[in-house]
């Protein structure tokens, strides 16, 4: 049987994105696969009064099942209100990625209040029909949905790119206009993981096209993917227990903070949550070897992740403060 988000306590993230708008800031798109991630995320939502999106990708419902993380999602609610005594913050739950029109609709059905359907790697013309299919179930459920030009480089659950295929400018209007999309993912230099940039180059994002992107749809909400910062300290202190990650290198902070303020009203953040909480276990369990119950590390993780998540709450999404706007 299907379940409507509103049911669960959720929210779609139209009003979400036209206050992230108004008032310049960002709406903070964080993934969780497990317990303590959500935990973190919440807590360091509530804490920071900022609205939020739970992302959930096709790996993610592989991994964790998707029946569990719907009523993990679903508890968040409860978990939030209990936080702050009684008023939840605004939290959308979005699937992440969306491959096909199916996918999407099982989604929704199952009571998700956002989807994207990433047709960036089909030609325009068939992005555009199955991103108009999506559209067309997922507003009829009320359902905001992203859609998705250009390619941003790396991989992205089983597709790699080699090379950044910035969104060209002059086709969003007509992407926008004949999907009815609410929100648009571009690629503009960002990209997924810990490696954004070879060593040795200038790691810049293309602000510039972005620009150009407002000029052509102004008012209109951009989504940037692949924002995670990598910052430096996590991945020394990775690789100072045992890690080897070389030439890990994000997008930097004052870049985000710019494109925040502009009209990108969603970034999402995913690999920073894994080297914060990947730095906190290699930590326990180099410094205590005789340690074996997962809480003692788990903990350290998830205290680790909740100061992440709320360092860019206030520092660099600006979207602290805005939850009851
Ligand atoms: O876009 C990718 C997100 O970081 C999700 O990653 O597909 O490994 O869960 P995942
Ligand atoms: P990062 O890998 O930069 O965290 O990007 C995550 C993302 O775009 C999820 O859709
Ligand atoms: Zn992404």
């Amino acid at each position: 049987m299907a379940v409507c988000y509103r049911d669960l306590g959720l929210v779609n993230t139209r009003e979400m994105f036209a206050k992230a708008m108004e008032g310049k800031y960002a709406i903070p798109a964080y993934n969780f696969n497990n317990m303590e991630q959500l935990q973190a995320i919440i807590s360091a939502c509530v804490e920071t009064e900022s609205p939020v999106i739970l992302q959930i990708s096709k790996g993610a419902r592989e991994y964790a099942n998707q029946t569990l993380l719907r009523y993990m999602a679903q508890g968040a609610v409860e978990y939030a209100k209990e936080l702050s005594g009684g008023n939840a913050i605004p939290i959308a739950v979005h699937l992440d990625h969306g491959p096909d029109f199916d996918v999407c609709k099982s989604c929704i059905d199952f009571g998700f209040s956002s989807v994207m359907i990433d047709g960036s790697h089909l030609s325009f013309d068939k992005n555009i029909e199955e991103t108009r299919k999506v559209v067309e179930y997922a507003h009829q459920h009320d359902v905001t949905v992203e859609g998705e030009l250009g390619v941003l480089a790396g991989k992205e659950d089983d597709v790699e790119a080699e090379e950044h295929i910035y969104t060209q400018p002059d086709e969003v209007e007509e992407f926008v206009k004949r999907t009815g999309v609410d929100s648009l993912a571009i690629a503009i230099g960002t990209s997924h993981g810990a490696f954004k940039f070879k060593p040795g180059t200038d790691p810049k994002i293309r602000l510039d096209i972005l620009a150009e992107i407002e000029r052509r749809i102004p008012g209109f909400t951009i989504v940037l993917h692949g924002s995670s910062s990598v910052p430096a300290e996590l991945v020394a202190i990775i690789n100072q227990y045992g890690g080897k990650l070389k030439d890990a290198i994000g997008i930097g902070e004052d870049q985000l903070r710019k494109a925040a303020k502009s009209a990108v009203c969603k970034i999402n953040i995913d690999s920073d949550g894994r080297l914060a909480m990947t730095a906190a276990i290699r930590r326990v369990l180099a410094e205590k070897p005789a340690e074996f119950d997962p809480r003692k590390y788990l903990g350290p993780a998830r205290e680790a992740l909740k100061e992440l998540y709320m360092h860019k709450n206030v520092k660099v999404l600006g979207s602290a403060g805005h939850a009851f706007d």
